[in-house]
């Protein structure tokens, strides 16, 4: 079995993907239904929380990264979108969204012709039927407060992994936490049992879902939205997402790649011991392997990412796509964290700055053999760095967090050179 050695003694290292297709023409049929249906969403949106769109800003930084020798740096702002603060709110609320309409044209709540944001005022119905999903965190939230917003019933399984506060917020909106010793893959299992003995119960699947991964792509188009026309070839985007059971980077990936093809390259970031996809896509097992089975942990402060076992159909839909994955450890988040609220003013979680350390991987000989072989010069590429959550952690526990961040700097001046 081809296990890259890096894994096994937990090296840092950029995994670049033998099988990416430049030749690839994707399918764009589903992304474009997808957007489709998050426009008919929108004054559902709008009646809910006084917000029409899930989208975030795209800002240009100006003080991480900006001394490399890149065309721009820019942060896809995920960690401040609308409501649920995360990445996860794309998938998520588009789930929640999608079942909630068809639950109603089903039973004739409403037709076709009538205005989805009637639904905003019918938590009587949605009251009949429940919610379960499993969660390192943030996808727990995005269900819960979404589907707590309409009415229904809301399970969240929950792993160790996952933090108290989210589960607090949770619960004070009415959502019911159940919380497992084990890791995420076992929150999986049993919320999927659970829901199966509910009848009028629904269970959002992380690993396999269609709807999540759909979801997640209209921020392909969201990002087009945002960019210069001039995107090219030699001058492409180079695109760096922080990655868990691989749903929402995934979904992203795909439409990115859809819209610029060989303008755009996408890489996963991933915690040393919690490498799910790129141990799944190495060794061509999908989520026939877990991280546990070539000795790691799973283990990770990076709670978002703390997954063990990848989603096998994400795994598939990246082979072509991908061009590759970096091991990140904890302590460079933690570092950057504190980086990124000191140089910028932007406030994300652990979890949600593994894209931001990207050029360094870039700078490595496996880096640099990739920007020779495609020709790209460093300095021609357009970095977009994917913060994927943190607006809404509270400030008590930031500020602790930042506390370490600094430390971790200064015991670690050289954390993020990667050898
Ligand atoms: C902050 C954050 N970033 C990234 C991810 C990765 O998303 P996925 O698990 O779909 O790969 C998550 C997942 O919960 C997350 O919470």
């Amino acid at each position: 079995m081809n296990v890259p050695r890096e894994l096994i003694v937990s090296k840092p290292f950029l995994w670049v993907n033998p099988s990416k297709n430049k030749e690839l023409t994707l399918d764009q049929t589903d992304m474009e239904r997808a957007r489709a249906d998050w426009d008919q969403f929108s004054p559902l949106l709008e009646a809910l929380f006084d917000n029409p769109t899930i989208d975030s800003e795209l800002k240009t930084l100006t003080g991480v990264h900006i001394w490399r020798p890149a065309k721009a740096h820019w942060l896809k702002e995920d960690s401040a979108l609308p409501v649920a603060g995360s990445i996860k709110a794309r998938g998520g609320f588009f789930e929640v969204l999608s079942h909630a309409r068809e639950l109603a044209l089903k039973e004739g709540v409403i037709t076709e012709e009538d205005r989805m944001s009637d639904l905003a005022s019918r938590m009587d119905f949605f009251r009949e039927y429940s919610l379960h999903v499993a969660s390192t965190g943030n996808l727990g939230m995005s269900i819960g407060l979404m589907g707590r917003s309409l009415g229904f019933q809301v399970y969240v399984h929950m792993s160790a992994d996952a933090k108290e506060w989210k589960k607090e917020l949770l619960r004070s909106r009415g959502a019911e936490v159940i919380e497992y010793d084990g890791d995420y893959s076992e929150a999986v299992i049993r919320g999927r049992q659970a829901s199966e003995k509910d009848p009028k119960g629904y269970f959002v699947d992380d690993e396999r879902s269609l709807r999540l991964f759909w979801g997640y792509s209209k921020a392909g188009y969201d990002l087009q939205a945002q960019l210069p026309d001039n995107i090219t070839e030699e001058h492409p985007l180079f695109v760096s997402i922080p990655c868990g059971v691989g749903g929402a980077p995934g979904g992203i990936a795909y439409a990115l790649k859809a819209l610029y093809a060989n303008r755009v390259h996408i890489f996963f970031a991933e915690p040393l011991e919690a490498p799910a996809v790129l141990l799944g896509m190495a060794t061509g097992k999908g989520e026939e392997i877990r991280v546990q089975d070539i000795g790691l942990t799973g283990k990770t402060l990076a709670d978002g990412l703390a997954v063990g076992k990848p989603s096998g159909f994400v795994c598939e839909q990246m082979e072509e796509v991908l061009s590759g994955i970096y091991t990140v450890k904890d302590e460079a988040l933690q570092a950057m964290q504190y980086r990124l609220f000191q140089e910028e003013g932007i406030k994300c979680e652990p979890s949600a700055c593994a894209g931001l350390l990207l050029p360094y991987y870039m700078s490595t000989e496996a880096g640099k053999a990739y920007l020779e072989k495609e020709g790209i010069r460093e300095e021609d590429i357009r970095y977009v760095y994917w913060a994927t959550g943190g607006s809404r952690v509270p400030d008590g526990i930031f500020r602790e967090q930042l506390e370490e961040g600094k430390q971790v700097l200064k015991e670690h001046p050289d954390i993020f050179t990667i050898e």
